[in-house]
């Protein structure tokens, strides 16, 4: 384990036990639809996820990726910027986002009004993991890989100052490094 890792939330065999599962869930949801599957994924946390959940879809599928930051807009809402927008056109395709966690819901919520707002036929959300506690905005992932209690987590994806995203495992972090 890493020496700035309080405990390990979940471990690696976990995490590919919960793809495999997701991805038959993803694959069952999508094998009627003749319109074309695209996942979208969010630099940089959700890479790790992307690259395990594709595996276990057993489709044709594309993927893409965008790249956001969040600010505080008027009236207190977020705003996002896009820092990288998608490379084709997602007019009347089946939109899955990939994330890594969902939090306030912030940045999904902005995503999915966006890529509506473009044509997708339909956006759905895949999040590994979700903080219900801390909900903000109105949304939810529609497929869930585990629901965590409030704590920070990195690995896996999820960093702190950019670091630990290369870790196996989900773990919490000493409270001494992010204090
Ligand atoms: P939201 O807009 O508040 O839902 O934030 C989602 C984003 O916040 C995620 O994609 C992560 O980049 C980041 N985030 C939220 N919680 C954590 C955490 O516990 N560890 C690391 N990053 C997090």
């Amino acid at each position: 384990m890493h020496k700035d890792v309080k405990s390990i939330l979940i471990e690696e065999a976990a995490i590919e036990e919960k793809c495999a599962e997701l991805g038959s869930i993803i694959t069952n949801y999508y094998s009627d639809s003749e319109k074309p599957l695209v996942l979208v994924a969010l630099l940089k946390g959700s890479v790790p996820f992307l690259a395990r959940l594709i595996k276990y879809i057993d489709l044709d599928i594309e993927y893409d990726f965008m790249d956001v930051s969040s600010y505080e807009g008027t009236n207190s809402t977020r705003d996002i910027k896009i820092l990288k927008d998608l490379d084709r056109s997602i007019k009347d395709v089946n939109i899955l986002l990939v994330e890594d966690i969902v939090d306030t819901g912030h940045t999904i919520e902005a995503i999915i009004n966006l890529l509506n707002n473009k044509g997708a036929a339909e956006v759905k959300v895949v999040s590994l993991l979700d903080k219900p506690s801390r909900r903000e905005a109105n949304v939810k992932a529609d497929f869930v890989g585990f629901e965590i209690p409030n704590e920070f987590v990195i690995g896996f994806g999820l960093d702190f100052n950019e670091k630990y995203r290369q870790l196996p495992y989900i773990g919490i972090l000493k409270d001494e490094i992010y204090q």
